[in-house]
């Protein structure tokens, strides 16, 4: 069967890029990386989609006028694309609510938080000023408002003592690149879908991954 195509948008290292680029070098993967777009040229995910022989394109919000007019260009390149589903990775633009709603229950993000709690920027600081114990990150469906949507999976991961923002991060982001493969598979096979506000869960997806671990790819 044709796997599903993905088009994953960064603005950055695309450290979570790398982590869909080798999920899908499985052939067992449901889904393949068919086109990265970053907002921004000469970024270092860029370089991991060359390495890879994924195609690319630049689309540099500096360009356009208005925002509307940037989410049209993008638009546009994902249905030359033909692309199944739009995963954001680090991609640090605001969409439009057009855009939103024209890719909805097909466009993907992934935060390091446990949403809805520390929507937005400088997370893991405000994490550690909050003085909370337990971090993580979610996948979830974009709604018009940032960092919002119907949650897919989430990971857990403990705040230490002596952690700062930077330590904190990196425990996150192991579980980013664990969970961010493992929710496309769960969207691909049609095991999370969106209902109303939620994604419900499927009864394929077992007590583990409803706790502290991304349900296993
Ligand atoms: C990740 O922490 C992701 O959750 C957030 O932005 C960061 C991107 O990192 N949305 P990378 O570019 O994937 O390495």
């Amino acid at each position: 069967m044709a796997r599903a195509k993905l088009a994953v948008l960064i603005s950055g290292r695309g450290t979570n890029l790398q982590s869909l680029i080798d999920a899908t070098a499985d052939d067992a993967f449901p889904a393949e990386v068919s086109i990265v777009i970053s907002n921004r040229p000469k970024v270092e995910g860029l370089k991991r989609a060359t390495k890879a022989g994924i195609r690319q394109h630049v689309i540099d919000h500096k360009d356009f006028q208005s925002r509307e007019d940037f989410d049209e260009a993008l638009s546009e390149a994902l249905r030359a694309n033909k692309v199944d589903y739009v995963c954001l990775a680090g991609f640090m633009r605001m969409l439009t609510p057009k855009f939103v709603n024209d890719w909805r229950g097909r466009l993907i993000n992934i935060h390091p938080s446990l949403l809805p709690s520390f929507k937005g920027l400088h997370v893991h600081e405000r994490m550690i000023d909050a003085g909370v114990k337990i971090a993580g990150c979610s996948v979830h469906f974009v709604s018009a408002e940032v960092d919002a949507g119907p949650i897919i999976g989430q990971a857990a991961v403990p705040v230490l003592p002596g952690d700062d923002a930077d330590a904190l991060a990196a425990r996150i982001l192991e579980q980013e690149h664990r969970l961010y493969p493992a929710c496309i598979k769960l969207i691909v096979e049609n095991k999370a879908r969106l209902s109303g506000a939620v994604v419900p869960f499927d009864s394929s997806v077992t007590a583990k991954g409803a706790l502290s671990n991304p349900p296993d790819a």
